[in-house]
């Protein structure tokens, strides 16, 4: 007889998700078929914990008897007499139990839902586990339960911290893809930045030059306007020629005209250097910095941008432009930014007045952007952008301001602008903003400016 065995309960050994049945505690006791059936009796009644014993001839193995089964037989009438003294091979041949024999490098779980099918009768039988070297040992079903249930245990905390560190790398994935539309915002500012401060440069010089001349240009026609009086005065009847020359040249007009022609000349320059002004004051490259500026100028400027697309085209009317600017204190910000916000939530509004103007011409026949401006008294100004366009419904509300969210089609929009339009004026400059919309009549964007940032960041 051979018993080699352990007591060790399935929950103090340590498991992992693959662990096999060589891991389990493993009961070795095997007898000889030849001995006589008492000899069961006095290893069960040695060992209470012993699930069943391997059953061998010449050494081989034969099967196994379970305590479960063996109790159960010799405590019918007559067993006892009839088995206890012949040999256990009298015994096993009489019962012939089904057996249930795993490799030991199958894993728990595995075999766990093996003998779990087994029938009900017999799925609290131990187990047989064959070596490699083809020897035999039990585990008790019992253990098997344990082990399991231990694993199952395991996998629930895996599974739990994987999830933990996907929300984590959900997390992450949210701040990259937020810098990343930073990064792009700010690139493309740059370059619309770069590119108006260059055609702005490009257009001044020739400006100028036109604007200057003109000053020489008038006081030298004044001049000649003199001197011609001075000719009509003291020979008021010239010669043939000069009359003829006089009439075919409308004279009298070309008198009246010149100074209106020049007025409007210059007029014209001052209009482009305003606007050259505009592009400058848009860009703002060699002033990205903090200063003190005035709102209103840069609402201005950014319309002055705009102005080609509230100009009625194709089908479209005009978009009139409805402005009620308070009595504002000049603020302590990023002008700039702040440029690139009014450009974004001014354009987007023209984008949805299209839109709604090109789908339902007849519902929108005075398509308007009112621009209100407002000194609240708790120093802060209040900067409000509203359109007269489809509206923005709810479900397009709550995604608005998140990074990519675009309605638009691709290559239309990016999806960044409003994005960034929160991240200048909560972040940068401490503000508020939001959208009050209802569909079908309009949307408006909300700004709150303290007029001293720096203080509201600081507290
Ligand atoms: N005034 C508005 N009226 C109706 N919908 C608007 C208005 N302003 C914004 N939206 C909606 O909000 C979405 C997001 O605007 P946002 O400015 O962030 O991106 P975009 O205009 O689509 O793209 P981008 O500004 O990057 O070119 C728009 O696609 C549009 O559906
Ligand atoms: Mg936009």
């Amino acid at each position: 007889m051979l018993a080699i065995h352990s007591m060790t309960n399935a929950n103090e050994i340590s498991l992992q998700l693959d662990s096999t049945l060589r891991d389990l505690p493993m009961w070795e006791v095997q007898f000889e078929l030849h001995l006589p059936g008492n000899t069961l009796i006095r290893s069960f009644e040695e060992e209470p914990l012993l699930p069943g014993i391997i059953l061998t001839k010449n050494q081989y193995f034969v099967g196994m008897i379970s305590r479960q089964r063996f109790f159960e037989h010799m405590s019918r009438p007559y067993s006892f007499g009839l088995f206890s003294m012949r040999p256990i091979e009298a015994l096993y041949n009489f019962l012939q139990p089904e057996m249930c024999i795993f490799d030991q490098d199958m894993t728990i779980v595995e075999a766990n839902q093996m003998a779990l099918q087994r029938s009900p009768q017999l799925v609290y039988e131990p187990i047989i586990v064959k070596t490699q070297s083809d020897q035999y040992s039990i585990v008790d079903f019992h253990q098997l339960l344990l082990a399991n249930s231990q694993i199952h245990a395991l996998t629930l905390n895996q599974l739990q911290r994987v999830e933990e560190q996907s929300q984590l790398a959900k997390a992450g994935f949210r701040d990259l893809k937020k810098n990343y539309s930073r990064l792009l915002q700010n690139e493309k500012m740059a370059a619309l930045g770069q590119l108006v401060a260059g055609i702005a440069h490009e257009v001044n010089n020739p400006v100028n030059f036109i604007t200057g001349n003109l000053i020489h240009a008038t006081q030298y026609i004044d001049d000649l306007f003199e001197l011609i009086n001075l000719y009509r005065q003291h020979y008021p009847k010239p010669v043939a020629e000069i009359q003829t020359a006089i009439a075919q040249s409308e004279f009298e007009f070309i008198i009246n005209d010149l100074p209106h022609l020049l007025n409007s000349m210059s007029t014209g320059c001052e209009r482009i250097s305003q606007i050259v002004r505009s592009l400058r004051n848009f860009s703002r490259l060699d002033e990205s910095d903090r200063k003190i500026a005035n709102i209103h100028e840069g609402i201005d400027s950014t319309l002055l941008i705009l102005q080609s697309r509230l100009k009625p085209h194709n089908k479209h009317p005009s978009i009139s432009i409805i402005k009620e600017y308070g009595n504002l204190p000049l603020v302590d910000c990023y002008p700039g930014l702040l440029n690139q916000v009014f450009m974004n939530l001014i354009a987007n509004a023209i984008d949805a007045l299209e839109e709604s103007m090109s789908n339902s011409p007849e519902l929108l026949t005075k398509p308007q952007i009112q621009i209100r401006t407002e000194n609240t008294n708790n120093q802060q100004v209040m900067i409000r952008i509203a359109d007269n366009g489809p509206g923005i419904p709810e479900d397009v509300k709550k995604r608005l301001f998140d990074p990519f969210f675009t309605t638009k089609p691709v290559g239309k929009g990016t999806g960044l602008g409003l994005s960034i339009c929160h991240q200048i004026i909560v972040e940068k400059h401490g503000g508020q903003m939001y959208c009050v919309s209802t569909v079908g009549k309009g949307a408006e964007f909300i700004i709150h400016l303290p007029v001293n940032s720096q203080q509201s960041l600081v507290s």
